[in-house]
């Protein structure tokens, strides 16, 4: 009992001697002096500043303010109901935005919008508690104009506790910092059965920016600020001069699914690292069942463009810049760079002219799939909805 009075004596200066350190507000870059942040990009790298700035990579994560939320809040497109007494309502109070839940018409609890996931396909979002963030029930889906129960919620009773635990963070923003309660472990271990990690919300970094992909840059800035008539990059890490794994592992970080064997923090992973440090998917490269959600780069590894031209990559289709282009006729015209004199039998040619045909390589050897990862239900049904994407398993499937 004593020793444990002792222990947490110890605990509440270590505590106080942590918070101590950081108590000022400035904002503090948690990778460190090496990092530049992206704005210091600009004055030397404007375009590919101004395509980056517009990407779903840049806005992975966003602060919930109002123009980086999507879905409605005042229109008639803002309740979901659970049953006939229980219902959330999305709610403008002041300047934050609210998911409110209400019992028989009275309010029991409201949580912010803090952080918000994604743009493209659907947006989650979470609110803060405790030092950490948990997701918020509903969640808002483009395909279908409309909120819905966020994936693996239930749409039969509203669910609050869902931590979004600093894994989600390691790919979908550049930096946040969490620490272990029990800073000294070996003064209070008495406590780690009990101890969890606290992410501390000053030090997220939104988004996937330039540093996130292309590696530590102050160096780099400072060198050319200095030497302006220096035209060949100093002091950075060039992705031109990798080899064809680390091109793949580069992406693959982030796109190769998220079921294997953790090594270490995805965060401390530099361009030009090898992944199989990090991350070792566990499963057979052959299985079938790779996800379209999440893992281009197990399914892309599946095509036989990928095997026998023992070149493609993720960039040969996509500018990591800018997001993916929604002109599917300029994928074909990468397809036709290696498939030239290409002749598809009769059959196939009498579904559609071979003209038309040559626009249309992604429709065919590319097909939308249902995710198997994530699914979800729309207010008052008892159905899944499904979540769908194209997938990076070129191949030849058969006509709907
Ligand atoms: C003062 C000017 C300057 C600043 C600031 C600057 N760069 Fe550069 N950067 C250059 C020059 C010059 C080159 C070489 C020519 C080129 O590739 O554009 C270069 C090249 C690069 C390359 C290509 C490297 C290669 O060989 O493939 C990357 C990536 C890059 N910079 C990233 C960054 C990032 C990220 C930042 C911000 C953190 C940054 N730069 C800030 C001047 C600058
Ligand atoms: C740090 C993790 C991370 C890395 C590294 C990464 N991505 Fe992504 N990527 C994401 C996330 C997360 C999204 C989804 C962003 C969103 O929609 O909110 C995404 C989205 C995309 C998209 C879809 C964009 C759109 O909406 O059209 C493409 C294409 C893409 N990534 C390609 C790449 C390529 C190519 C590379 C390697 C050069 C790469 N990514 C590296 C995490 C990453
Ligand atoms: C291993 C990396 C990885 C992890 C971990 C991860 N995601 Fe993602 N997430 C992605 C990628 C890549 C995409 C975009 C492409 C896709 O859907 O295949 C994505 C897409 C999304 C989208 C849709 C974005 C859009 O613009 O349509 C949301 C929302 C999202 N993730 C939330 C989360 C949350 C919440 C967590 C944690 C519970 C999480 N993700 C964990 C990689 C990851
Ligand atoms: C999703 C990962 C990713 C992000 C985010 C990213 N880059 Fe790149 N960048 C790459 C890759 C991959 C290449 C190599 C492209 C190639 O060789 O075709 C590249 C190439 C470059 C180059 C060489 C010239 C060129 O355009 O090919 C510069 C300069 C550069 N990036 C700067 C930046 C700056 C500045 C930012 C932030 C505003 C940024 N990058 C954000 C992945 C990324
Ligand atoms: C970097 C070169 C390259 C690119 C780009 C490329 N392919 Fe291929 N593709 C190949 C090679 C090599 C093969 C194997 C040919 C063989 O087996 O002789 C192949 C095979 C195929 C097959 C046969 C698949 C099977 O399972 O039998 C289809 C279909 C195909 N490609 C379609 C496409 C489409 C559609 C695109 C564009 C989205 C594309 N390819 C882009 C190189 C490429
Ligand atoms: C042969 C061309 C090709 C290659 C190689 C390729 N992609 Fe794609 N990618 C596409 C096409 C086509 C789309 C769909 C664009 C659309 O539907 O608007 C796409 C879409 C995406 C999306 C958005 C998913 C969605 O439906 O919103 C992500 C993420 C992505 N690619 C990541 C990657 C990654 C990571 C790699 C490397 C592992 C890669 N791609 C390699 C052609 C390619
Ligand atoms: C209407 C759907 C459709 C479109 C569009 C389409 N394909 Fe195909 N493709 C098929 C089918 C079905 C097969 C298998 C039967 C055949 O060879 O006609 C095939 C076969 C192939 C093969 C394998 C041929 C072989 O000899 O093994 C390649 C490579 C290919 N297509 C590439 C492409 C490219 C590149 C484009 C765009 C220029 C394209 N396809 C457009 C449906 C399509």
């Amino acid at each position: 009992m004593k020793k444990n009075r002792i222990l947490f004596t110890f605990l509440v200066l270590a505590v106080f001697f942590s918070s101590c350190n950081n108590k000022s507000d400035e904002y503090i870059d948690p990778r460190g002096p090496d990092y530049a942040g992206s704005e210091s990009c600009i004055q030397c790298h404007q375009t590919q500043y101004d395509m980056a700035l517009k990407s779903a990579h840049f806005k992975a994560t966003a602060p919930a303010i109002s123009g980086n939320v999507l879905g409605d809040f005042d229109e008639k497109n803002h309740t979901f109901i659970y049953d006939k007494d229980t219902k959330i309502v999305m709610e403008k109070r002041n300047d934050s935005l609210y998911q409110v839940l209400y019992k028989n018409g009275k309010e029991v609890e409201a949580h912010r919008f803090e952080i918000v996931f994604g743009t493209k396909h659907a947006q989650t979002s979470v609110y803060w508690r405790d030092n950490n963030t948990y997701e918020l029930p509903l969640s808002y889906y483009n395909a279908i104009n409309s909120w819905a129960t966020s994936p693996g919620f239930p749409a039969d009773k509203p669910y609050f506790d869902r931590k979004v635990v600093r894994d989600c963070y390691a790919c979908h923003s550049s930096n946040i910092s969490s620490r272990n309660v029990n800073q000294n472990p070996d003064e209070v271990n008495f406590l780690s059965a009990e101890v969890e990690d606290v992410i501390d919300k000053k030090t997220i970094v939104y988004g996937i920016d330039c540093e996130r992909c292309h590696g530590p840059a102050k160096k780099h800035a400072e060198f050319h600020l200095k030497n302006p008539h220096v035209k060949v990059a100093n002091s950075i890490v060039s992705y031109k001069t990798l080899n064809r794994q680390q091109k793949l592992d580069a992406c693959a970080l982030c796109h190769s699914g998220n079921d294997g064997m953790k090594m270490k923090s995805r965060f401390d992973y530099k361009l030009g690292d090898n992944l199989s440090e990090f991350y070792r998917s566990t499963r057979n490269p052959n299985d079938t069942t790779f996800d379209v959600h999440g893992n281009q780069f197990r399914l892309m590894s599946q095509s036989k463009c990928f095997i026998k031209s023992e070149k493609m990559d993720c960039i040969t289709c996509h500018n990591p810049h800018e997001n993916a282009s929604k002109n599917l006729a300029s994928y074909s015209k990468i397809c036709m760079s290696c498939h030239q004199g290409l002749k598809h039998n009769a059959t196939t040619l009498k579904t559609m002219s071979g003209s038309l045909l040559a626009n249309n390589c992604v429709e065919c050897h590319m097909p939308k799939k249902m995710s198997n990862a994530i699914k979800f239900q729309i207010s008052n049904s008892k159905e899944m909805s499904n979540y769908i994407l194209r997938t990076h398993k070129i191949g030849i499937y058969p006509a709907k």
